[in-house]
């Protein structure tokens, strides 16, 4: 049964529009701030988010506290219908904490504490930090517990990067401690007796450095680390928001995500947060096209909707024109900005944010994209564009807390992308995890068929297919439910460079791909690494039941496989290996495991997955061929299913509707048979459950 989620917050079950506000910029000219809030109505916006580096403005003393500017700010919003996504201050500290507290500035991995500068750079450790935090995210929740402006808790921003200081190799330690108990343990999980690296004394432990200057060659303990950064880091989240929920129980609580950034494995906050944000800044009309790097968001944005099993994601940031840290910034053409944010909703977003809200004057971010410009007033492009998407998106009520079920998963999992990145052997580049990952999805975006992009904990079992590419690391119990999945009849479609290690980095033994070997049929024994010039190609067989034929280009990995039970459908052409499988499927329980032993072209894929897809008879949201750079989404609350058309070329294009007929949200009128999409344009389409 398919649920309609609750609104992020029940007070305002509308989409929340808006962006990051720093008035405190501007408080020596507060006709500034009235101004913002007439153009705030304009734009159609109604949430900000305030405070997120606010912490001198609040206590330019330590223990003297200011919310004088703030109390101001949340009525002014109150007033005018605009509601807070209000910040706690800890993702830039004062210059006074860090002088009087050495210990709240970072130590980077060469062991070398910071100045005070930049931002996103504290101990995760600090007593002191937390304790400073926590004073005044209580002073910030007393303050404006009953203030009718709060709506969200925005905790610190992009929390990211690690901190190897005395008090962090402490809580390392005991983190470790904690999970292996004892010192033998650990040293088994690590392998230590390589190069004599085994630990007689827990004290000896210290966290990776760069070589040569350190240790980064117990792969192990790099894991170890990373996981540690992690717990780390939530339980400094865990630490802030104490007090926000034991005096705002109700408010909901969000931290904002960064894509795939791989500091942190974001799925570990899954149980701590309400809602999931993620700030979204791809670099449109840049060196890619616009569709391909399209996709590639789209599976960004599906990470986030799984992260909490299909909950509504906040689209905390992007850009209204430009960003300003890439090599070349460009504003986005017309259509653009409607576009990526109809994008995030069709996703599954409930919201579309924006950083930031007015340019700041000075410092380095003068030149970053936002709604209102240098020039202070709305005539201009980027205003109006932003307008139009808050006009749009008023009309997608019914959009709100609808989710998105799709019939295929494709696991890209945090910790098996950090042991592939740390692998040496079979190549030192092109290692190429994320993009494979990408690949693979883009066959089912380009034919508008939803997926789930999820870790190798979810549950397999809603889905007809999982899709497992390069999935080096099989942790515990993974295989045994992926075994249970095609076994009651589910495929599943894994590639070379699989079933490799297990959780700790230690290789399976008795043959790869280890505890996959069963339910895949088949015997890595080798594996041929090719330089970037070389090929090989894979020849299907003639008859194979996936009507597969002609030669397909392999490059960079080609696994050496024997089949065991599996059936061979095709084999290598070429080299020391023609003749030996390269594509195999095993029937297994009422289900089948596919292999890809290497990494093939487009086309191949292509192929494959175009016969998937007809053979399982997987839904596509609009049962056409989709022209190049279109891609169908669809959101569902169980009866009504809302259709996202998105053209990502410049171009316009004609989508065939068919015979349904289908309500357009945008403007109220009945469509079927032929539909243009203009350049970079969009429709949102309501049809009953199919
Ligand atoms: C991040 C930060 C913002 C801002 C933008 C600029 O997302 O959270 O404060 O710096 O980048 O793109
Ligand atoms: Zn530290």
């Amino acid at each position: 049964m398919i649920k309609k989620y609750p609104p992020i917050n029940p007070r305002f079950p509308h989409f929340l529009h808006g962006g990051d506000y720093n008035p405190e910029q501007w408080q020596d000219t507060p006709k500034v701030w009235d101004e913002d809030i007439r153009l705030m109505k304009l734009s159609h916006c109604n949430t900000m988010s305030v405070g997120i580096f606010s912490w001198v403005s609040l206590e330019p003393e330590e223990g003297k506290f200011t919310f004088g500017w703030l109390d101001t700010i949340m009525d002014k919003f109150s007033k005018n219908g605009i509601y807070a996504v209000l910040a706690t201050p800890s993702g830039a500290r004062p210059a006074w904490m860090s002088k009087k507290y050495p210990e709240v500035l970072r130590v980077n991995s060469d062991r070398v504490r910071i100045l005070h500068s930049g931002r996103h750079n504290h101990c995760f450790t600090s007593p002191i930090y937390r304790e400073k935090c926590r004073i005044i995210n209580q002073k910030l929740a007393e303050r404006y517990k009953d203030h009718p402006a709060l709506f969200v808790w925005h905790i610190s921003n992009e929390y990211g990067g690690d901190c190897h200081c005395e008090l962090c190799q402490e809580a390392f330690r005991k983190w470790l401690k904690n999970k292996y108990g004892t010192l033998d343990k650990l040293n088994h999980a690590w392998w230590t007796r390589f190069w004599s690296h085994t630990f007689t004394d827990w004290s000896q432990i210290e966290s990776p450095a760069p070589y040569p200057h350190g240790e980064s060659s117990v792969h192990g303990m790099n894991l170890d680390w990373k996981r540690f950064v992690t717990y780390q880091t939530v339980d400094f989240f865990k630490n802030e928001i104490v007090p926000l929920r034991k005096i705002t129980p109700k408010i909901p609580v969000t931290t904002n995500f960064m894509g795939t950034y791989q500091g942190l494995n974001y799925w570990k906050f899954a149980d701590e947060l309400d809602v999931v944000a993620w700030d979204n800044y791809p670099q449109w009309h840049g060196w890619e096209e616009d569709w391909m790097l399209g996709c590639k968001v789209s599976f960004v944005h599906d990470i986030n909707r799984c992260i909490k099993g299909g909950k509504p994601f906040m689209l905390m940031e992007s850009t209204p024109s430009m960003q300003n840290w890439a090599d070349v910034c460009k504003p986005k053409r017309p259509g653009m900005h409607l576009l990526s944010s109809i994008q995030a909703v069709a996703h599954g977003a409930d919201t579309v944010q924006y950083f930031q809200w007015r340019k700041s004057r000075g410092s380095c971010e003068k030149f970053h994209g936002a709604v209102v410009d240098h020039c202070g007033h709305e005539n201009t492009r980027v205003f109006h564009d932003v307008t139009e998407v808050g006009k749009t998106i008023e009309k997608l009520d019914a959009v709100i807390g609808t989710t998105v079920r799709p019939e295929v998963a494709l696991i890209f999992d945090w910790e098996n992308n950090w042991a592939i990145d740390d692998t040496q052997g079979p190549r030192r580049y092109k290692k190429d995890y994320q993009s494979t990952c990408e690949n693979h999805y883009r066959q089912f975006w380009i034919r508008g068929i939803p997926v789930d992009v999820i870790n190798m904990d979810c549950d397999f079992s809603k889905y007809k297919i999982v899709i497992a590419p390069m999935l080096y690391m099989v942790r515990q119990g993974v295989a045994k439910r992926l075994d249970n999945f095609v076994q009651r009849g589910g495929t599943l479609i894994a590639t070379y460079w699989t079933g490799i290690v297990d959780d700790n980095d230690l290789c399976f033994l008795g043959g790869f791909p280890g505890p996959l070997r069963k339910v895949l049929g088949i015997w890595s024994e080798e594996i041929d690494a090719l330089y970037d010039k070389d090929r090989n190609y894979v020849v299907p067989f003639k008859n194979n039941p996936l009507k597969l034929s002609g030669k397909y280009e392999a490059r960079e990995l080609c696994d050496l496989i024997h089949a065991e039970k599996a059936k061979v459908l095709a084999e290598y052409k070429q080299d020391f290996y023609a003749g030996r499988p390269a594509l195999t499927v095993n029937k297994f329980g009422r289900g089948e495991a596919y292999y890809m032993a290497s990494r093939n072209d487009e086309k191949f894929l292509n192929d494959f997955y175009q016969a998937i897809i007809k053979k399982l008879n997987i839904r596509r949201v609009i049962d056409t061929k989709l022209p190049q750079g279109v891609t169908a989404q669809v959101r569902t609350d169980g009866k009504k299913e809302f259709v996202f058309l998105m053209n990502f070329k410049q171009e316009k294009q004609e989508v065939q509707l068919g015979k349904t007929s289908y309500k357009n949200l945008l403007n109220g009128k009945t469509v079927s048979g032929k539909l243009v999409l203009p350049s970079f344009g969009i429709a949102v389409l309501e049809r009953a459950e199919r």
